[in-house]
């Protein structure tokens, strides 16, 4: 394995501990690696450090004196990573190698420190009889300890879903958020399945048909971007779309008429699923508020074929309608994104509450002008992948008392992660009466 790769790692760690992006900090380093095996170790090296930083450091507080700098601290827990969660990587490989990483990047003399921190944790877990497990706070006695450090989740996130859910369905959704997701495909419901099928199994390419929703394909095998790629460019009638998005959007397509309105499209997955639903009578115009976002939208727009969509560069907050322009708007605005936790690693310890209750702020305002350019019998679909009441039925609920012409068509529905084994995602549906 290339010695770089933990070198490489650590540097897109540093990046992304200042509050950075995890993808856009690794794919520059990726297009620096030669070999498709340096590339996938270093992808997994970087995102598995970050998903269990909260694990390591618990660990890392326990075995130091003293709390470690931020830099040792990301050297520790990409060593305790290869340690504990990293198969392919012998215990002395990963301890030596985490050393000379620290040497490389300038740590000659904490490297030792280094080096006994990680021994004395391996020596102390293989001694232990339970194992790594062992060394974490119980579950019986201290759940909200036990759920933070061993499933690697900032407190105050796994306090406020315990008010919410029971011990044993948070448990599960820190699991779940702790698993990288399967690549799901949505299939336009005219493609013939057969020839997808085929392709398959010509790849040896395992797949599975959802049990949630039948538009749905899930894909294990875990495929390479090229062959990602190389199936959308075959198969122009499928995108990438999760089970629980693709089931909520089955929910609204009974909804869509008339001139339909896609208020936050980028990166455009829910435009396509409306474009491939929508009554041959209707029209669909996409808007975002983020130029290079929109830049997708053309891009996936004109992979499936439906270029001639119109799009348009605008701040829903500043509405660029009027009164009664359309039937039926979506509002997929932008939140934390606490049910999609598992696709962003380093999400979780990004964001922060505070965060949960703006961008609440800011969804309602972005619904109430959305409720301002709705026609009399038109409807406002409201979704977020966001499990916080303060994203979704707050939003709705106020929307409701401040808007007398409107009225419930659905209140809020919830596609839970623990109880789906997808995405984490809310909709509802309001309607203007008069
Ligand atoms: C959750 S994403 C939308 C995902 C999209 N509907 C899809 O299925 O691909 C939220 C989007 O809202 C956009 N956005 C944020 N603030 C906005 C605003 N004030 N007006 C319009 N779009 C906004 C963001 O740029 C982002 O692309």
């Amino acid at each position: 394995m290339n010695s770089d790769a933990r070198v490489k790692a650590y540097d897109v760690l540093s990046i992304v501990e200042k509050g950075n992006l995890l993808d856009a900090a690794l794919s520059s380093q990726l297009n620096a690696l030669g070999s498709r095996q340096d590339k996938s170790f270093l992808a997994e090296l970087v995102k598995g450090t970050a998903r269990y930083a909260g694990r390591y450091d618990y660990l890392i507080d326990k075995f130091t004196k003293r709390s470690p700098d931020p830099s040792i601290r990301i050297l520790l827990r990409l060593g305790m990573y290869q340690l504990f969660n990293c198969n392919s990587v012998p215990d002395y490989a990963a301890v030596n190698e985490t050393v000379n990483a620290a040497r490389k990047v300038g740590f000659h003399k904490l490297s030792s420190f280094i080096n006994a921190v990680l021994q004395n944790v391996r020596r102390t877990v293989e001694g232990n009889p339970e194992g790594l497990i062992g060394l974490f706070p119980s579950p019986e006695k201290e759940p909200l300890q036990y759920l933070t450090t061993w499933y690697s989740h900032p407190e105050w996130m796994v306090k406020r879903w315990l008010e919410k859910f029971s011990f044993a369905d948070c448990e599960k959704l820190c699991a779940h958020n702790n698993c990288p997701a399967h690549l799901t495909l949505h299939l336009n419901p005219e493609l013939d399945r057969s020839e997808l099928f085929s392709y398959f199994e010509k790849h040896d390419i395992e797949y599975s048909e959802s049990d949630l929703v039948s538009s749905a394909v899930i894909i294990k095998s875990r495929l390479a971007r090229d062959s990602i790629n190389d199936l959308l460019s075959e198969f122009t009638q499928v995108i990438v779309q999760d089970q629980s998005v693709q089931s909520a959007m089955d929910h609204f397509s009974p909804h869509l008429s008339g001139n339909i309105f896609d208020m936050c499209a980028a990166p455009g997955g829910k435009t396509v699923n409306m474009l491939w639903r929508m009554p041959e009578d209707a029209t669909l115009v996409a808007m975002d508020s983020v130029k290079k976002r929109m830049v997708k939208v053309v891009d996936n727009l004109a992979r499936v074929g439906e270029s001639d969509t119109p799009l348009l560069v605008a701040d829903g907050l500043k509405m660029p309608f009027t009164d009664n322009a359309y039937d039926t708007i979506l509002l997929d605005g932008p939140c934390s994104g606490t049910g999609v936790i598992r696709h962003h690693p380093e999400g979780r310890w990004q964001l922060t509450e505070k965060r949960i209750f703006s961008s609440g702020e800011m969804l309602f305002q972005l619904a109430q002008n959305a409720v301002d350019i709705l026609a009399p019998g038109g409807k406002l679909l409201y979704a977020t992948c966001s499990l916080e009441p303060e994203e979704n039925e707050i939003v709705i609920n106020r929307l409701l008392e401040e808007n007398s012409q409107l009225s419930v068509v659905e209140k809020g529905k919830y596609w839970l992660p623990q109880t789906d084994g997808a995405d984490g995602f809310f909709a509802a549906i309001v309607t203007r009466v008069k």
